[in-house]
């Protein structure tokens, strides 16, 4: 039988009840998860808002994992800062956001904090190559950044392989984090492309069984 690929997953608090974050957030915790995928949105960037840091800092005492920050905001600079804490591994930021992507890396770094870059549906893959030494992770997204529980982009999964075989043939160290649309359904075909990091909302925060939905997403514990 072939060997099945595992992947890390970062349920995303956009699904959870915000009337019970901090609940659902320990709840989750305990169900074998690897980080929390904190999802900031300004309503510039895309046509929606979610929450902004005092959110996410309300949740460090409900959090044993670290965060994953995905900022879709406009001119992400101006906000990095407040997304610091103690239990903040990556920000991720959006290629399509930055008028000088590698100032931005440097200015994340420069904070103590590993830095992502996400890719929108429609960005080429290759307009991450010059910046790829800096980047900690790449955040593919597989449907249009703005909601949760939309439908995954198949295309998405070539953006995986070339980041992949481009890993994997030169040796960089970026992890490489699918988001949107992923779900017991689906989660094999996206692990199986390379991708190493789940980003899973509805599927998580929505399953009956939180547990099973997690294990089965990630390919086993
Ligand atoms: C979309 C967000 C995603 C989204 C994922 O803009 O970046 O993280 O919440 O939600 P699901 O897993 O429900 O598609
Ligand atoms: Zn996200």
């Amino acid at each position: 039988m072939a060997e099945v690929k595992k992947a890390m997953i970062s349920p995303s608090i956009l699904a959870a009840d915000f009337a019970k974050l901090g609940e659902d957030v320990a709840d989750v915790c305990g169900c074998g998860i690897d980080y929390l995928h904190i999802d900031v949105m300004d309503g510039m960037f895309v046509p929606n808002i979610s929450f902004g840091a005092g959110v996410m800092k309300s949740l460090n005492s409900y959090t044993t994992v670290p965060y994953d920050v995905h900022l879709m905001i406009e001119d992400p600079d101006r906000y990095i800062e407040n997304f610091v804490t103690d239990n903040t591994e990556f920000i991720t930021v959006h290629y399509e956001a930055c008028s000088d992507l590698k100032k931005t890396l440097a200015h994340i770094h420069s904070l103590g904090v590993k830095a992502g870059v996400s890719v929108k549906p429609k960005t080429a893959p290759e307009v991450l190559d010059e910046y790829l030494d800096d980047i900690d992770l790449i955040l593919v997204m597989s449907v249009e950044p703005g909601f949760g529980g939309q439908k995954f982009m198949p295309d998405s999964l070539d953006k995986i392989r070339y980041y992949s075989a481009l890993k994997d043939e030169k040796g960089y160290s970026y992890v490489i984090e699918i988001d949107g649309g992923v779900g017991e359904a689906n989660a094999d075909i996206v692990r199986e492309a390379g991708t190493e990091l789940i980003v899973a909302g509805s599927a998580v925060f929505g399953a009956k069984y939180r547990a099973a939905a997690i294990r089965a997403i990630k390919g086993g514990i």
